[in-house]
């Protein structure tokens, strides 16, 4: 299938993730059927959908018009059956609960045709952990997307050693096509490239704060200030959410063997605590308003 052929996507998970991914798809010209189990997430993805929308209209930055025809290529459904039919591709964005995700392809290869793509936004799991859940497996990789998705350049495409040429060539055509930059990871290696860089980088911060060398403000003042990041790691890690960033070093942990992923006190004392960040309004830094 070339990226011609994708008429209509289907977005699997309605989270912060899931929710932006949709609405850029729809932002270029695509009809996307966004599937949730939770009516409640859905409203909430459509209604934030829209106020980020609005603010580029605001700004002059987006056609009113536009916006309104976006926003109305999104359909919301909790029926995963109805929202995987008749589309060319699948963008699969659940929690990162490796049972949960299989669960989802079985039910995505049931319900799709054999030729639609399967993608996969994890940042902890490689297609080759659902590569027995799908038939014609040539049609999955992963297509991971950074936060916010609706602001973020880049997009990893990684090949698994199941994805035929063609499918990581449509996928490369169709992250151009809605106006992001892809790269491409030629093999699986955990975290891909830019978490892999990321969440070592933040470990790096985490244990200088620890260990008592720089305050956290003062870290992330340094990181803004001398490597021009705009955010601070812990800022970004309260961005991230502290349990997606607990997660992913568990993860790397789990499936690398290597110590320097190991989630240390500095970030479990506050995952513990439930304090997750921006969008429970305290995590490293307190937030005056809860949400993205
Ligand atoms: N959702 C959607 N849009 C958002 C947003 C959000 N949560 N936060 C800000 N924006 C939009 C704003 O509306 C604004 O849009 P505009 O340009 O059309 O007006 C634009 O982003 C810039 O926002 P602001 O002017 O309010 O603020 P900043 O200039 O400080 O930008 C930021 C905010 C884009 C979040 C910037 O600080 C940034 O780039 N931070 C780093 C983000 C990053 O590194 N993300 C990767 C995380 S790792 C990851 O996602 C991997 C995954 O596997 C965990």
């Amino acid at each position: 299938m070339t990226v011609h052929e994708i008429r209509k996507v289907c977005v699997v998970g309605a989270g912060t993730m899931g929710a932006q991914i949709a609405q850029q798809v729809a932002l270029a010209g695509y009809p996307v059927s966004l599937f949730s189990r939770s009516q409640e997430r859905l409203d909430a993805a459509v209604k934030s959908n829209a106020r980020l929308l609005a603010k580029r209209v605001e700004k002059g930055k987006l056609d009113a018009a536009d916006s309104e025809a976006a926003l109305s290529r999104v359909s919301t459904t909790t029926d995963l059956a109805e929202a995987a039919r008749d589309v060319d591709m699948v963008i699969e964005s659940v929690a990162e609960e490796r049972d949960t995700k299989r669960h989802i392809c079985q039910q995505l290869d049931a319900a799709t045709s054999p030729t639609a793509i399967i993608a996969s936004n994890s940042s902890t799991m490689a297609s080759s952990f659902f590569a027995d859940c799908i038939s014609h497996d040539e049609r999955l990789l992963n297509v991971h997307f950074f936060n916010p998705a609706l602001v973020m350049q880049l997009v990893e495409v990684v090949r698994g050693p199941h994805t035929s040429d063609e499918v990581v060539d449509t996928c490369m055509d169709f992250v151009r096509r809605i106006g992001k930059t892809p790269v491409l990871v030629a093999k699986e290696t955990y975290g891909f490239i830019a978490n892999r860089i990321l969440f070592i980088a933040m470990q790096e911060a985490f244990g200088l704060v620890e260990e008592g060398y720089v305050s956290m403000e003062d870290a992330d003042l340094a990181v803004k200030n001398g490597l021009n990041w705009p955010m601070g790691p812990f800022e970004l890690a309260d961005l991230v959410g502290l349990d997606v960033t607990e997660d992913i070093l568990s993860q790397g942990h789990l499936q690398t063997g290597e110590e320097r992923w190991k989630p240390t006190a500095i970030l479990t004392g506050h995952t513990t605590r439930g304090e997750l960040g921006r969008k429970t309004g305290k995590g490293f830094y307190e937030y005056a308003r809860v949400g993205p």
